[in-house]
C-alpha cells in the first residue's frame, strides 16, 4: 500500500475545499473519534476529518446514531482536535441538539466550537432546518449539510436502503441542495443515493459535494474509518471498499498474547527488569 504525501502542507480551510472543487481535485474525508486514530488519519494527509455521530454506533455500541449526546460529541471533538494539525475538522451536531428551534441550534453549535475548537459543524436535513442553519451561519460558524440517507431520521425512513430513487424525493433533494448552497453551507454530504442524482447535484452546485455511497462523479468521498479498516466486521455494504482486515489482525494478536501468557512465553528474560 502506498503512502500519500499532500502537495500543500497548509491547514485545510473551507475556502481551500472550494478551490479544490474548482480545479477538479478530489476531497478525501474520513471519520475519527479519538486522539490516536485522529493522529494517524491527519498525518496520512487527510483533507477533512469528520467527528461523526456514527461514534454512537462505533464507539458506544448503539444500534443508531440517536442516543449520542452533545456532551459526548464534544468529548470526541476535543480528543480529535488535540491530534489534528492539517485537516479541516467537522463535528456532527447530534440528534435533538438543533431540530427544536434556531436558538437551540445556535447554542449547540457555539458550545461545540467554543469547547472543541473544531473548524465547522455538520447537520442533517434541508428545508425543515433552514432557519437553524441560517442562525448558525449568522454567528460565523461554517456549516456542512447532509442529505439523502440521514441516519438521524432512521425511524422515519424505516431502513438504511438507498434514498431518492423516486422522482418526488429526488426533486426535493435537488431543491434542498440548492437551498443549502444559497444559505451559505460550505459543502454537503450526500449519503446513499443514486450516482446519477449525486452527479447532477455536484455539477449544478459550486460548493463541494462529498459522497458516501453516491458514486464517483462528486467532489469527494467520505467513509467511516472503522468500516474501511475492517474493524466494524459485520458491516459490508456495497459502497464500502475494505482497505484492511484490522478486525482479524486485532483478534489474532490478542489471541497470540493470551497464548504467550498462558504458556509462560511472555514475558521473557529480556522483557523484565
Ligand atoms: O456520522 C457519520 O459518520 C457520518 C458519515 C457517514 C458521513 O455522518
Amino acid at each position: 500500500m502506498s503512502t500519500y504525501q499532500p502537495e500543500d502542507s497548509r491547514k485545510v480551510t473551507t475556502h481551500r475545499l472550494r478551490e479544490m472543487k474548482e480545479r477538479g481535485e478530489k476531497i478525501a474525508m474520513l471519520t475519527a473519534y479519538d486522539y490516536t486514530m485522529a493522529t494517524l488519519v491527519d498525518s496520512a494527509g487527510m483533507d477533512v476529518i469528520l467527528v461523526g455521530d456514527s461514534a454512537s454506533n462505533i464507539m458506544a455500541g448503539n444500534t443508531t446514531t440517536l442516543p449520542i449526546t452533545l456532551d459526548q460529541m464534544i468529548y470526541h471533538g476535543k480528543s480529535v482536535m488535540k491530534a489534528v494539525k492539517r485537516a479541516l475538522v467537522v463535528v456532527d451536531l447530534p440528534f435533538g441538539s438543533y431540530q427544536g428551534n434556531p436558538m437551540q441550534a445556535l447554542d449547540s453549535a457555539i458550545k461545540v466550537m467554543k469547547i472543541t475548537h473544531a473548524d465547522a459543524i455538520k447537520v442533517e436535513g434541508g428545508s425543515e432546518i433552514s432557519e437553524s442553519i441560517q442562525r448558525i451561519l449568522s454567528a460565523g460558524i461554517p456549516v456542512m449539510g447532509h442529505l439523502g440517507l440521514t441516519p438521524q431520521s432512521i425511524n422515519k425512513f424505516g431502513s438504511y436502503n438507498v434514498r431518492a430513487r423516486e422522482e418526488a424525493e429526488a426533486k426535493k433533494l435537488i431543491a434542498d441542495a440548492h437551498l443549502l448552497e444559497e444559505l451559505g453551507c460550505f459543502a454537503i454530504v450526500l449519503e446513499k443515493i443514486p450516482a446519477t442524482l449525486a452527479e447532477r447535484v455536484a455539477s449544478e452546485l459550486s460548493i463541494p459535494i462529498i459522497g458516501i455511497g453516491a458514486g464517483g462523479n462528486v467532489d469527494g468521498q467520505v467513509l467511516v474509518l472503522h468500516d474501511m479498516l475492517g474493524l466494524n466486521e459485520g458491516f459490508r455494504p456495497r459502497f464500502l471498499r475494505l482497505y484492511a482486515e484490522m478486525g482479524q489482525a486485532v483478534r489474532a494478536s490478542v489471541g497470540q498474547y493470551i497464548t504467550d501468557v498462558k504458556t509462560r512465553d511472555f514475558p521473557n528474560s529480556e522483557e523484565q527488569y
